[in-house]
């Protein structure tokens, strides 16, 4: 085929310096691989600026049958905050009324709700045959945010299709991105504003001075803004968000792209967009330096069923989810989509959110040493530089309980006069609260990425005796990133809340928790809920259920038989906190409802032949030890309380759906088991599987009339 390359106008991009440097590449390109359309658009298109700022691209169409804008964005956080027109026609404000957005994101709140990036399209109208200039406006700031990415759009005609040919699109390649002021004072100078330069809290006409530094909210050396490559585009605007001038951004952004020297050049999935630690497909073989980049947007998969292929790619086994196991989390691509860098970084900066209750607070001198805090400690970050691998494996020093007791400064310490009520915050209080947990998270991640913890944490692990060292992991049993959900920061439930609506807060609770099991299982040395909360996060799975009415079994299998896999230790059952326990690896989790419940959706022999699975291997475990070894609630140290969230057996004289002096429930183990094998046998659960559950059930229970339940 040989066709001239037409080259009209170059595309048109307002205030942003696209032009001469893309064009020579669509004329290269286009030479070699016969591109016959003229214009070369950039992705993505950042617009990120000052309230209105406008992104504007020419584009050429065949006809003039546009119907439909179809577009992928990241951080569209709220209502009319992009705003799109086409040629002449009105600007349309993109929310959850004006757009159709697709797929999960859509349960999840759309526009403004959980998912940071997403797929939608908006009707149109007014395109014509030949160029059109369509438009994507910022309309204004929220205080928080300075823009979006289109990561990709095109424009449908009637019947649904593409009109815009896929090969005038070109990916931005930041391998290529060059310091905007590239002297050795520059550079100095960027990193000096970086930490020290006094900031305005956003562009807002109102804003007040902050106490946080830029090196404050982000990783202390901007290494964050390097790993996942913001455009020195992205870092002027945000610079000048807070107050400082074009040059000083363009200081700022040279330190950043200096960076590179000292930390090598960000994978492939290194983007803004890419959720860290997404899971997928060789993400264990890349550098460890980009494990954090995570496996790319595309391995958070719409579809939940989709994860099947992945967990069982030659079809559907108990082998693969066996307790003996090791589940390899990191590499099985997921249907949740994990929040984005943006949304881990804090909106508000504990000094400013807390004041002097901060900085003399021992949560921030246990962090750098800095403040009033009575703790006599030079602070982690000290320690770290100090003590390197030594300290973090402990043969000098104690980097896994002076990790925890940072976390207890937070968790267990922490009663600032402002907080408000402990179990019932207001939104302003939670927008504090959560800040500081996430503020808690990005310097875990920073001490993670700065002293190698990735790589030093399976050491320490296997210093401390585990059995199955996680071959990449964050260190010790305080939670900082599963406690950053929501729920753990007692928002109250179905009560206001600073997201948009109960599903988005259950969104961003599934999100920690998954963020955090992807960090940090447990490698076998777990402790009751350190560091995974295995029961716990069923819990927020079904609220996310049925808050967003969206299943997630395959999910919720793999974190199900994830723990059991970290259950499965030499404490067996006559420890609960340190092994076995029926409960927290429960097949009942794992069935749910079946195929009219959480497996809804899925082929039902998919179904039956997971949950057999499962249960037969949760069946050959559980009878694997003598009954009088399992720990009970009337033996030493038990509480007597049998509950729903119980991990050892209740009473042997216990039956099943009542209740005791000091128990007042029916919610525990033995119930529910007593009312759903009936229905998991009439959903099809193998009837031989289930006679030997209740045949256990019955030696834990001789009085429970389990063996009623045979068939
Ligand atoms: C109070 C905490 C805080 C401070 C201080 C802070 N940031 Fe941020 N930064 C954030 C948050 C939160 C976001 C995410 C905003 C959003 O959701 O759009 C962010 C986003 C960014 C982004 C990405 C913007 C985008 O849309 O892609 C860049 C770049 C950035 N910050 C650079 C800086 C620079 C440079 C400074 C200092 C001049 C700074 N930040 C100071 C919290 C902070």
């Amino acid at each position: 085929m040989k066709s001239p390359m037409s080259l009209h106008t170059p595309i048109r991009i307002n205030r942003v310096a696209l032009g001469a440097a893309l064009f020579a590449i669509a004329s290269t390109l286009g030479a070699a691989t016969c591109v016959v359309k003229s214009f070369a658009v950039t992705l993505p298109l950042e617009v990120i600026g000052a309230d209105g700022y406008t992104v504007s691209v020419d584009v050429e169409l065949p006809s003039a049958d546009g119907k439909q804008l179809w577009m992928r964005a990241n951080n569209l956080s709220y209502a009319d905050k992009a705003q799109i027109q086409v040629n002449d026609q009105a600007w349309i404000g993109l929310n959850n009324q004006s757009a159709d957005v697709k797929a999960a994101a859509k349960a999840y709140g759309g526009i403004g709700g959980g998912y940071n990036s997403l797929e939608l399209t908006v009707p149109i109208a007014g395109t014509r045959a030949g160029q059109n200039t369509i438009r994507f406006r910022f309309s204004k700031t929220d205080g928080i945010s300075a823009g979006y990415r289109v990561l990709a759009f095109n424009v449908l005609n009637a019947a649904g299709a593409p009109m815009i040919a896929e090969n005038i699109f070109f990916n931005d390649e930041p391998a290529n991105w060059q310091p905007p002021l590239n002297s050795a004072n520059d550079i100095a100078a960027g990193e000096s504003l970086w930490r020290t330069a006094v900031l305005r809290e956003s562009s807002l006409a109102n804003a007040r001075n902050i106490q946080a530094k830029c090196a404050d909210c982000h990783a202390q050396d901007g290494r964050d803004l390097h790993r996942f490559n913001y455009s020195n585009h992205s870092i002027v605007e945000r610079t000048k968000f807070h107050g400082l001038s074009e040059q000083q951004g363009q200081q700022i952004a040279s330190y950043i792209r200096s960076l590179t020297a000292k930390l090598g050049t960000p994978g492939p999935t290194c983007r803004p967009w890419n959720p860290p630690y997404q899971p997928g497909p060789g993400v264990d073989a890349g550098d460890i330096s980009n494990w954090t980049c995570g496996a790319g947007l595309q391995f958070a998969l719409d579809d939940d069923k989709d994860t099947l292929k992945y967990l069982f790619p030659n079809g559907v086994n108990a082998q693969s989810i066996a307790p003996q196991g090791a589940i390899n989390l990191r590499e099985i691509p997921i249907g949740l989509q994990l929040l984005d860098w943006k949304h881990w970084l804090p909106r508000i900066h504990p000094k400013d959110a807390w004041g002097d209750y901060f900085i003399n607070h021992n949560l921030n001198k246990r962090y750098n040493g800095e403040g009033g805090g009575s703790e006599n400690t030079p602070g982690l970050r000290a320690r770290l530089q100090n003590g390197g691998n030594a300290y973090i494996t402990g043969q000098s020093g104690d980097f896994w309980n002076d990790l925890y007791g940072w976390g207890v400064e937070w968790g267990e310490r922490w009663a600032a006069p402002n907080g408000g009520d402990p179990g019932n915050p207001t939104i302003a209080q939670q927008e504090l609260r959560y800040a500081t947990a996430q503020w808690l998270a990005v310097k875990n991640w920073e001490l993670a990425q700065e002293f190698n913890l990735e790589t030093m944490c399976p050491e320490q692990y296997r210093a401390r005796g585990s059995a199955r060292v996680e071959p990449r992991s964050w260190c010790g049993h305080w939670r900082f990133v599963f406690d950053v959900s929501p729920h753990i920061l007692k928002f109250p439930r179905g009560g206001p809340s600073m997201f948009a609506s109960q599903a988005v807060t259950d969104y961003v609770a599934n999100s920690w928790y998954q963020s955090h099991v992807l960090l940090n299982p447990g490698s076998k040395l777990h402790s009751v809920h350190l560091p995974t909360d295995w029961q716990y996060a069923y819990g927020l799975m079904n609220d996310l259920q049925s808050n967003s009415q969206r299943k997630e079994p395959l999910r919720r299998l793999l974190y199900i038989a994830k723990g059991t896999q970290e259950m499965d230790t030499a404490a067996g059952v006559r420890d609960v906190n340190r092994g076995w326990t029926s409960r927290d690896a429960s097949p009942l989790d794992v069935w749910q409802g079946g195929s009219t419940g959480v497996w809804t959706g899925v082929p039902v022999d998919t179904m039956r032949a997971i949950v057999n699975g499962y249960l037969e291997n949760w069946l050959i475990k559980s009878e694997s030890f003598p009954e009088p070894d399992w720990q009970r609630i009337d033996g030493p140290g038990g509480s007597g309380w049998c509950g729903w969230s119980e991990r050892r057996l209740c009473w042997r004289d216990y039956v099943p759906g009542t209740r005791r002096p000091g128990s007042d429930t029916i919610e525990n183990f033995p119930t529910w088991t007593f009312r759903d094998i009936p229905k998991m046998r009439a959903d099809g659960i193998d009837g031989a599987l289930l006679n030997r559950y209740a045949d256990l059930m019955h030696k834990f229970y001789p009085q429970g009339n389990y063996l009623s339940l045979k068939r």
